[in-house]
């Protein structure tokens, strides 16, 4: 393909701790890679991708490359870059419903999301949900069940998640917005109105699904298995058909773990793909 950044899915085929009936549910993305077919240079959207990545490379070698003071780290560029053609489908295809992220950190994703909205749905009514505590994780223990509480005590302490990791205040979020967002216009707008975006604070168990009534894009990345499913329980019903769910968590097992239980709970047979060229497996499905 001669892209830059542009390299085949290979998520799919190194997952090997998946059980097989899983397994024969993964497929690559190959239909929604917006790094193989790179936008006009500078397009609203690019500059909004590149202005949430601040000084890090766009697409880097690792994930521990990333500007500290920026929106967004970890692959940002790539990891909103697979949002485009999800969200060029869903105006292509007339599928309702607000985009939301569950789980903002510093904004950087979800803003480029409210940028992608206002792209594609100039002057509507349409909403960006920003779903976060502002504060950070909750309490990070569980008491789900013994299979799952060891998978997740177990992470937890690997990880050292605790209470308050990943806490960006609303006005952190807001200050992030207000440089990098850019409306269908290309103008910014400002923190408060929040032009197309709109925060949900608090826990996801409090929060949510708040005054979101319809989806068409939800993206899950609360880390916690708690968080996870709290977020897919009270959101998927809202989710219209055609809408898509995309991961950012399906490295971590206990993410794995929330994903397919919640899969079984639901029925929902959908393979689950993967965005290609990613540095992590970014895991999605389109409802059907
Ligand atoms: C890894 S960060 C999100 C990163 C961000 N999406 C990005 O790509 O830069 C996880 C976020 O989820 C939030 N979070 C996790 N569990 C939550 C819960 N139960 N309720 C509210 N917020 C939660 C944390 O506050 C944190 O901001």
């Amino acid at each position: 393909m001669g892209v830059e950044g542009c390299k085949p899915c290979v998520h799919a085929t190194q997952l090997d701790s998946m059980d097989d009936a899983l397994l024969k549910t993964l497929r690559c993305g190959e239909d929604f890679h917006a790094l193989c077919t790179p936008p006009p240079e500078m397009s609203i959207t690019e500059q909004v991708k590149r202005c949430v990545i601040g000084n890090a490379p766009r697409l880097p070698l690792n994930n521990l490359d990333g500007d500290m003071h920026a929106a967004c780290r970890w692959d940002c560029y790539r990891r909103a870059s697979m949002l485009e053609p999800m969200s060029r489908a869903i105006f292509q295809d007339g599928v309702q419903g607000d985009f939301l992220e569950a789980g903002v950190f510093k904004g950087g994703i979800s803003t480029v999301m409210a940028t992608l909205l206002a792209l594609g749905d100039p002057g509507g009514a349409r909403v960006a949900w920003f779903a976060d505590s502002f504060d950070g994780l909750p309490n990070v223990q569980t008491a789900v069940g013994a299979d799952v509480d060891d998978v997740v005590n177990r992470e937890n302490r690997r990880t050292r998640w605790i209470r308050g990791r990943f806490n960006a205040s609303l006005a952190t979020v807001g200050r992030h917005f207000e440089r990098c967002y850019r409306d269908e216009h290309g103008k910014p707008a400002r923190f408060g109105g929040w032009g197309r975006a709109r925060a949900l604070p608090g826990f996801f168990e409090d929060s949510l699904p708040g005054p979101v009534r319809s989806l068409a894009l939800l993206r899950v990345d609360g880390d916690l298995y708690s968080s996870i499913t709290t977020t897919l329980e009270r959101l998927w019903p809202l989710l219209n058909v055609g809408g898509f769910v995309v991961f950012d968590d399906w490295k971590f097992e206990q993410a794995r773990l929330a994903i397919v239980q919640f899969r079984k709970r639901w029925g929902v047979e959908t393979p689950v793909r993967f965005a290609n060229g990613t540095l992590d497996a970014m895991a999605w499905w389109r409802k059907e």
